[in-house]
């Protein structure tokens, strides 16, 4: 197990944000799609002025995960209105985990849920939800491991290629 310190990522975490959220992404998703469409994802959604722009969401927050003064992963937590679908005061969405793939199967990405979860019932929120690529069967055991459900199902654009998300749950009350 790797312990990590999990923190608040400040305005000018940007690059570091941005290196983190590109190696992830790519790390998670290169070998299923095209370089083009990857490329494509990544300008759009990984840039600093996108970043920064989310950041500065009042009702999103990026979290670091830090083990040995180095990033190994990160999240970032929707409510309210910057919830991307189900606009539900009730919940709060887990919009981005990830974990480096040289980290992963350490409990990291478990420390990363279990912080989700203590702030949304500090939040008293009554769900949390998520969208899952209905491929990526390795974060789907991973949510059903931790009590999520499956209950709907989304359409996700990367690049030019329309792909099905899972929409997961966990009921916390
Ligand atoms: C999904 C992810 C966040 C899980 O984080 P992780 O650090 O690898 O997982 P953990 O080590 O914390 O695992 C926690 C538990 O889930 C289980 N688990 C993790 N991956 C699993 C898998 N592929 N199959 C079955 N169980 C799995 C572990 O066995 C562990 O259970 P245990 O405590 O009984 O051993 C991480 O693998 C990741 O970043 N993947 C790539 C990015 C991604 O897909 N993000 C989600 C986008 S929706």
């Amino acid at each position: 197990m790797m312990i990590v310190e999990i923190s608040s990522v400040h305005l000018e975490d940007m690059e570091r944000l941005q290196a983190i959220s590109q190696k992830t992404f790519a790390e998670t998703f290169a070998a299923f799609n095209s370089s083009e469409n990857m490329r494509l994802y990544a300008a759009k959604h990984f840039s600093v002025e996108k970043l920064s722009d989310e950041w500065r969401q009042l009702n999103s927050k990026f979290f670091f995960a830090t083990h040995l003064n180095r990033i190994i992963g990160y999240m970032k937590l929707n409510i309210s209105d910057a919830q991307t679908e189900i606009c539900d005061e009730n919940s709060m969405e887990i919009e981005r985990i990830y974990v480096l793939k040289e980290a992963q199967g350490n409990q990291v990405g478990q420390q990363l849920l279990h912080y989700a979860m203590q702030i949304a019932k500090q939040n008293q929120k009554e769900y949390i939800w998520l969208g899952v690529w209905e491929k990526n069967k390795q974060a789907i055991d991973f949510y059903l491991k931790n009590g999520f459900i499956i209950f709907d199902k989304h359409e996700f654009v990367l690049g030019d290629d329309r792909q099905t998300d899972w929409l997961m749950k966990l009921q916390l009350k």
